[in-house]
């Protein structure tokens, strides 16, 4: 099926930053080459949270460059990783032969999953950076719902929806809504960077959508998970406003304190056996 227009500009911008993110000092792919013990950080964030994925089955939705799936499959779980960009794909393919990991990683736009992949996982795990691309929550919950095994576990960590409402451009440290918590209009942003080192972007439009809590809390429970745990964090694991500050616990914090606003959210939900 042929996406939208949102959904194809989106597409040529992230395989712009796929390539750009697998050379990069963030992402550090020879890292995990050289060392066989590493794990992202994302990874070592969500273990405890998630728990012990050894022997069981992982589908990892918008996988990125497979940096997070290859740490999964480091704890045990036996991983597939799924992201719409097919050089993303193609670089998290060589990270798995390069890494020696028993990883399967396929081309599927989000919606497209269930055509792609034939069967259901123990586990199904996305997040960081990952829903405010989607356009539609309601039809994401539903590949999620469709996508576990019966009795299996669902886990989300991603930015607040208060955190994407900001206007992320100040160079102060005011705090200023700006765009909409919730809804289905698309913004459009143009920018000739993305969030590591390297050069420019030549397709530099991207499209993003904000889903607020109560949304995507919903869209999980109309489609049959029960939700297990609900957390907001006061820190983001990435520099989202220029005012956000690195603080010892390697996370990015606000000047004002914690107590502000959340930064980040996790979910984690069942899917009753
Ligand atoms: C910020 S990355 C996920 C980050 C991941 N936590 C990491 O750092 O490796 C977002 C991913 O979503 C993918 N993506 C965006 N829109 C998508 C869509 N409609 N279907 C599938 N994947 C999509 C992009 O290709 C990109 O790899």
């Amino acid at each position: 099926m042929p996406l939208d227009e949102y959904r194809q500009a989106n597409l040529e911008n992230w395989n712009d930053r796929a390539g750009i993110h697998a050379e990069s000092r963030m992402y550090d792919l020879a890292g995990y080459v050289a060392n066989p013990g590493r794990l992202s950080a994302t990874v070592e964030f969500d273990r405890s949270k998630l728990g012990d994925v050894r022997g069981k089955s992982l589908l990892h939705l918008q996988c990125h460059i497979g940096t997070d799936t290859i740490s999964w499959s480091r704890l045990g779980a036996s991983v597939t990783g799924v992201d719409f960009s097919d050089k993303a794909i193609s670089i998290a393919r060589k990270l798995g032969i390069d890494t020696d990991a028993s990883a399967r990683f396929e081309v599927a736009e989000l919606y497209e999953t269930p055509k792609v992949i034939s069967e259901q996982f123990d586990v199904v795990y996305t997040g960081v950076g990952a829903l405010c691309w989607l356009p539609d929550i309601a039809e994401w919950a539903n590949v999620v719902s469709r996508m576990l095994k019966p009795g299996g576990t669902f886990y989300v960590r991603d930015f607040h929806p208060m955190l994407l409402a900001m206007d992320t451009d100040r160079n102060d440290d005011q705090l200023v809504v700006t765009y909409p918590y919730s809804g289905e209009q698309a913004f459009r942003f143009d920018s000739a960077t993305t969030y590591t080192d390297g050069p420019a972007l030549k397709h530099r439009i991207s499209y993003e959508w904000n889903h607020g809590i109560a949304d995507t809390v919903t869209s999980l429970l109309d489609n049959g998970l029960q939700i297990v745990a609900l957390s907001e964090y006061p820190f983001a694991a990435s520099q989202i406003m220029n005012c956000m500050v690195k603080q010892a616990d390697e996370q990015w914090h606000l000047p004002q304190g914690d107590s502000l606003m959340p930064l980040m959210f996790s979910i984690k939900a069942t899917k009753p056996a």
